[in-house]
């Protein structure tokens, strides 16, 4: 009798016990989340927060360009004032096939005598673009003089280039020729 009075108060106990510890985990979990040390349950909450901030940020910041990029095509077409909107559009078909590449035979030549150490087709080293020089309309006999009996005169602001004598004439020609074509 004594044996299973004794075995149920112990059942009991236990019962209560594991109820108490249920409980107590839960009330544990509860404080944490709102006053304790909960902290990672907060931490989950902030990062939540974080990411949508930044999502918002980056969906702001994509709105904000697309507005610019539509605003520059609007305007002129608001305005009526077309000719801003097709410049640029003229402009660069316009400058591409002005820049023509080097034929091959030039380019040798201007590689052979070091020409390309000083000089490039259309922009300025350490003497003018020949772009630059083709606006001066020499003959091809004009500048093998120049080449051989250079007038720095004629170029102020650079430096003078050193006579280059040893150059053969038709080279030059070739190269004069070419000049010219820019
Ligand atoms: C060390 C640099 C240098 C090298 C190499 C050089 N030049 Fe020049 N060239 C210049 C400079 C600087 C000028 C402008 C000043 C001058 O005319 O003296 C010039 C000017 C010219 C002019 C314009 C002349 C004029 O009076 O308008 C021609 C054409 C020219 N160079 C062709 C050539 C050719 C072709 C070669 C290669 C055979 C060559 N240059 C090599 C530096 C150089």
């Amino acid at each position: 009798m004594t044996l299973k009075k004794s075995a149920s108060l112990a059942l009991m106990a236990l019962a209560v016990s594991f109820f108490i510890g249920c409980s107590s985990k839960e009330d544990r979990d509860k404080y944490d989340q709102w006053y304790g040390s909960g902290s990672k349950s907060r931490e989950e909450a902030a990062l939540v927060k974080l990411q949508s901030d930044r999502k918002a940020a980056a969906e702001q910041a994509s709105a904000a360009a697309a507005e610019k990029a539509a605003a520059p095509a609007a305007t002129p077409a608001a305005t009526g004032d077309t000719s801003a909107a097709a410049a640029p559009a003229a402009d660069a078909p316009a400058a591409a096939p002005k820049r023509k590449p080097v034929p091959a035979d030039v380019s040798a030549l201007l590689n052979k005598h070091a020409c390309f150490a000083c000089h490039q087709a259309y922009d300025k080293v350490i003497g003018p673009a020949y772009s630059e020089v083709a606006k001066k309309k020499y003959t091809p006999d004009q500048i093998v003089e120049l080449v051989h009996n250079p007038k720095p005169e004629h170029w102020p602001g650079y430096p003078p280039m050193a006579p280059l004598a040893h150059v053969p004439k038709a080279d030059i020609i070739v190269i004069a020729n070419w000049i010219n074509s820019l």
